[in-house]
């Protein structure tokens, strides 16, 4: 994901600006840039790849000579990973240069304003429209705060940025609304940045900024404002993280730290796909695609999972008939394919050996391909014909979490997009999807530290079982299969997902008191079918835990209750229990969470 790093101070900014970039490295990024300023002109140095790369252009030694600047590493999400599109960018006039986190829904109309006022672009980012805005504001003669304000005024969407000016080399300008950036307080000297540990070697002393804040910043100084530029009194927080810490953004693990990051994955997923006021979804790259007849959903893993997942939406909402393939079967299955079929591959990492064999095999066939990707300029993003990004930011725990939610989000709008286009959905159905989702991440983000204690609770009370079974019907089945999938990878517990009316046909066998389940008996329209499957669970001695909602009448050992959302929506509340019930587990079992055994992140072998 992008990072920020802003410093104005009395140390060679240039060495400590690549430093703390290289702190921000794990999070993931395909080009970087920096901005300083030397005899009252702007140095805007970028580059595609490696922070090296950018090193390598940094050998001039005047360059060590500037005390402050701004740097980014950027992980596209949009446009190509190619250094136009890298950050800092600047304002015609020279005068400004901005680094930016975030998504600027209405560039579009913004830069034709701008357009029509002589403003030319170099780059294809909406990140230039903001540096041009700011710009524009100045030579009209607001000063830059002002500007700012403006500007940010006119922006719909979401951002962090740090800006700078050719004549102030000892001040900046920060803000932020949707996208996290911190200031950082030392002596003579302050930082901005994305994420702590850009600057923790230098300060533990921060100031959160929230939503709609913006503050200008000098060497000795810092004022916090809103954006009607009312000066603001901030608390300074003392951080007690190492810098391992501090990347895990203060959680023991990435796997936790990824799963708490899902409120602000499905805000990153739905930016700029949601219309709130003409409830509608927004799908720009298949807008002139047709509506595909079949479709065959190709992937490996969790990833399978979700895919399983959107079958039921796609086939019940879209009516478009799925077919969803494991890719190492699917590309030795002789499957009959027709040309209109559409081939829609899903992998998190865009590289996984078995999905991209499946894409080329369905490309070989002249059959259409959607990716459905979260790693941008990945293999499978670019050789299927059209990508959509499920833009969850990079995933570094093995144990996939934040992607499959991202996933399932995706596949969602596809479904509501066609469906809608296909004239299936009433507008009550629609405009009640766009609320429940747009009111979804503060939802998650209330109920994520309650489910985790739960989880906790359960774990340690369900330690000592070797083996479970995860049953679901409908929506409820790829989620059983997904929480057997994580319980076993991290935690070494034997674990089995079923379709719960198959429990019957063997696997029931198997129940006695040592052999627990797991049991999703949300509110849908199987609910009483699950609920009789579980009384046969219980007839046979078989503990369960019941992950269900308040109104429910179920029969469990344990019944663990989230509050009532509608199917579909409630999944995005019962993937994240099943993930942490498996982190909790793996935690109380004293497992490497991030790095289970005999496992990679990225699986480029067949
Ligand atoms: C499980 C997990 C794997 C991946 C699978 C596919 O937690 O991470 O099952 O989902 O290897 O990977 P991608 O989605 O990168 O193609």
């Amino acid at each position: 994901m992008c990072g920020i790093i802003g410093y104005v101070g009395h140390r060679p900014s240039v060495p400590l600006l690549i430093e703390s970039l290289r702190r921000l490295e794990y999070r993931g990024y395909d080009s970087a840039g920096l901005a300083f300023c030397l005899n009252n002109k702007l140095q805007v140095i970028k580059s595609e790849g490696k922070l090296s790369n950018l090193e390598n252009k940094l050998n001039q030694s005047e360059f060590f000579l500037a005390t402050s600047g701004i740097g980014h590493t950027r992980w596209a999400t949009h446009g190509l990973p190619i250094e136009k599109n890298a950050h800092p960018h600047l304002s015609i006039d020279g005068r400004f240069a901005l680094v930016h986190n975030g998504i600027i829904e209405n560039y579009g109309e913004l830069k034709e304003k701008l357009e029509k006022k002589g403003i030319t672009f170099s780059s294809e980012t909406d990140t230039e429209v903001l540096v041009q805005l700011i710009a524009h504001y100045v030579r009209k003669g607001d000063s830059i705060l002002q500007a700012i304000s403006k500007s940010l005024k006119e922006i719909e969407g979401s951002y962090a940025f740090a800006l700078i000016e050719c004549s102030q080399p000892d001040k900046m300008w920060v803000g932020r609304h949707s996208s996290p950036l911190i200031l950082g307080l030392g002596q003579g000297e302050n930082f901005v940045a994305s994420d702590i540990p850009a600057f923790l070697p230098y300060t533990k002393e921060v100031i959160f900024l929230e939503n709609e804040e913006i503050a200008e910043i000098t060497t000795t100084s810092y004022q916090v404002y809103d954006l009607d530029l009312t000066p603001l009194n901030k608390k300074v927080t003392t951080i007690k993280w190492d810098i391992q810490a501090a990347q895990k953004g203060g959680f023991k693990h990435f796997m936790l730290k990824e799963i708490f990051d899902q409120p602000q994955v499905i805000r990153d997923c739905l930016t700029g796909r949601i219309n709130k006021s003409k409830k509608s979804v927004i799908l720009p790259e298949l807008e002139n695609f047709p509506i595909p007849h079949k479709i065959h959903i190709i992937a490996c893993g969790t990833s399978f999972h979700a895919g399983l997942w959107g079958k039921y939406l796609l086939e019940e909402l879209a009516q478009i008939p799925v077919e969803v393939d494991i890719a190492s079967e699917f590309r030795y299955r002789k499957v009959p394919l027709s040309p209109q079929d559409l081939v829609m591959v899903i992998s998190q990492s865009g590289e996984t050996a078995d999905t991209l064999a499946a894409l080329r095999l369905a490309k070989e066939k002249k059959l259409k391909v959607l990716g459905l990707c979260n790693v941008v300029g990945s293999s499978i993003a670019r050789e299927s014909d059209i990508t959509l990004y499920t833009q969850a930011g990079p995933e570094i725990s093995v144990a996939s979490t934040k992607a499959m939610l991202s996933q399932m989000l995706t596949l969602l709008l596809l479904t509501l997009f066609w469906g809608n286009k296909k004239q299936l959905l009433t507008s009550t159905f629609l405009e009640k999807a766009i609320t429940v989702l747009s009111n979804l991440p503060e939802i998650l983000e209330e109920q994520l530290p309650v489910l985790k204690n739960s989880a906790e609770e359960l774990a340690q009370k369900y330690a000592w079982a070797r083996s479970f079974f995860y049953l679901g019907r409908g929506l409820g089945y790829p989620l059983a299969l997904e929480g057997a999938l994580k319980l076993k990878e991290i935690s070494y517990i034997h674990a089995e997902g079923y379709a719960a009316g198959e429990m019957k046909h063997g696997p029931i066998a198997l129940i006695d008191p040592d052999f627990p389940t797991f049991a999703l008996a949300l509110e849908d329209e199987l609910l009483s079918k699950v609920v009789s499957n579980l009384k046969e669970v219980q007839a046979r001695g078989g503990k369960i835990i019941a992950l269900t909602t308040p109104e429910v009448k179920v029969e469990a050992t344990d019944l663990w209750t989230v509050p009532f959302l509608e199917a579909p929506f409630n999944s995005f509340l019962a993937l994240p229990a099943l993930q942490l019930f498996a982190y909790e587990m793996a935690v109380y079992l004293g497992k490497d969470v991030d790095q289970p055994r005999n496992l990679a992140k990225s699986v480029t072998v067949e």
